[in-house]
């Protein structure tokens, strides 16, 4: 009997994943004589039954094309927008499985995705998924799809920063995506040859980087690129950060609670100016005119690197063949050149942030790189 499988992707989109749509329909099309279902925008397609037949001429073409051929959208199913109200659509969404008469799912998509697919498992569903985001966090596999092409695309921004800065004398402030996890930022500030890279990893202290922006004044330098993570941070916020957990963790009432909570959602709003406010003070501190350049959503856009596509249409393929072999409740991982499944509840709960060893650390740090520490 031939299989019927449904796929979606879910969460931020990430280049590659129409390379890993292809990769998982064609397999299962051509080798395996599946059908394939696809789901529109994330689980909410799955909830409200949205879906596309996913056949040999809807595959065709894709594999370069930014962005997914379904939609994506950040809906969970256990809390999930339905007119007014947060709701729990797990029950629909099981239902809706079996009303397309599916042998099993395929949930493309980062961390929150893995743990929602996980969810998904828990009710009785045949889940396997794939890992995919541009802040390369998913444990468990070597890379995810997606992260490749941001890579170039922030590299890219912070080589064309070097000309302005070193033209205007200045120091050029750059954001660039990647959660709480560092590896976009090290990554392009490395290729790029940033001056000094800030990640969520190691916490900064300001007037380290004013030094070091200082000393390359002194020899001559008097322009500076800093690449800074989405997620960095001070150590002064490090420090009220852990303390705020902690006091959550051993709060007494709701009361106290709703307090810490609130104070650390203040925090997280303060944060999302962090970049603006590094580059005031480095002007301060420094006597160097400062600008800053938020990446945002173009590290997302646009058409796949040749390493993304190959590892999308690797996982997607070694899927489609793990589904023929109703091996099931697994994410299929990038694993020392091969592919591996990964039971899910090994993959969930955890996010891969840039060790402190990592060989790129070491690197910076050799080629002269301040880290803000
Ligand atoms: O997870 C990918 C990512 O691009 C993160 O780097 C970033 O923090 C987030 O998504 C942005 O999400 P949104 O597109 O929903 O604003």
């Amino acid at each position: 009997m031939p299989k019927y499988i449904g796929i979606l992707t879910a969460g931020g989109d990430s280049p590659g994943l129409n390379a890993a749509i292809r990769g998982v329909g064609k397999a299962g099309i051509d080798a395996y004589d599946m059908n394939i279902v696809g789901f529109k925008d994330g689980f909410r397609g799955l909830m409200e039954n949205r879906t596309i037949r996913l056949d040999g001429s809807v595959l065709s073409g894709i594999l370069t094309v930014g962005g997914t051929i379904l939609g994506t959208s950040r809906d969970k199913p256990h809390k999930m927008v339905v007119g007014h109200k947060v709701m729990d659509m797990t029950d629909v969404i099981v239902e809706n499985y079996h009303k397309n008469h599916l042998d099993a799912l395929v949930c493309l998509g980062g961390g929150g995705t893995q743990k929602n697919a996980f969810r998904l498992m828990q009710q009785g569903l045949n889940i396997i998924t794939l890992p995919k985001t541009i802040d390369n966090d998913v444990a468990m596999t070597d890379r995810t799809f997606g992260f490749d092409t941001a890579l170039g695309i922030a590299t890219q921004a912070i080589d064309r920063l070097h000309s302005t800065a070193h033209s205007h004398h200045r120091i050029l402030v750059v954001e660039i995506m990647g959660h709480n996890a560092g590896w976009l930022a090290l990554g392009s500030g490395i290729a790029g040859g940033a001056d000094v890279i800030l990640l969520p990893e190691i916490p900064y202290d300001i007037n380290k980087i004013a030094d070091a922006i200082c000393e390359r004044s002194k020899n001559g330098k008097h322009f500076s690129i800093v690449a800074v993570s989405e997620g960095a941070m001070s150590t002064t916020v490090a420090k009220e950060l852990k303390e705020l957990e902690e006091l959550k963790k051993v709060a007494k009432n709701g009361n106290e609670k709703k307090k810490i909570v609130e104070k650390l959602m203040e925090i997280n709003v303060e944060q999302s100016k962090h970049t603006m406010v590094v580059s005031e003070k480095l002007q301060k501190l420094c006597s160097l005119e400062s600008r800053v350049t938020i990446l945002g959503h173009l590290q997302r856009g646009g058409t796949p690197s040749a390493a993304d596509r190959l590892l999308a249409t690797k996982l997607g393929t070694a899927c489609a063949t793990l589904i023929n072999k109703e091996h099931y409740g697994v994410m299929v991982a990038d694993y020392e050149d091969k592919t591996k499944a990964i039971p899910l509840e090994d993959v969930i709960g955890k996010r891969k942030t840039v060790p402190l060893d990592h060989s790129w650390i070491e690197s910076a740090r050799l080629v002269g790189t301040c880290l803000g520490d």
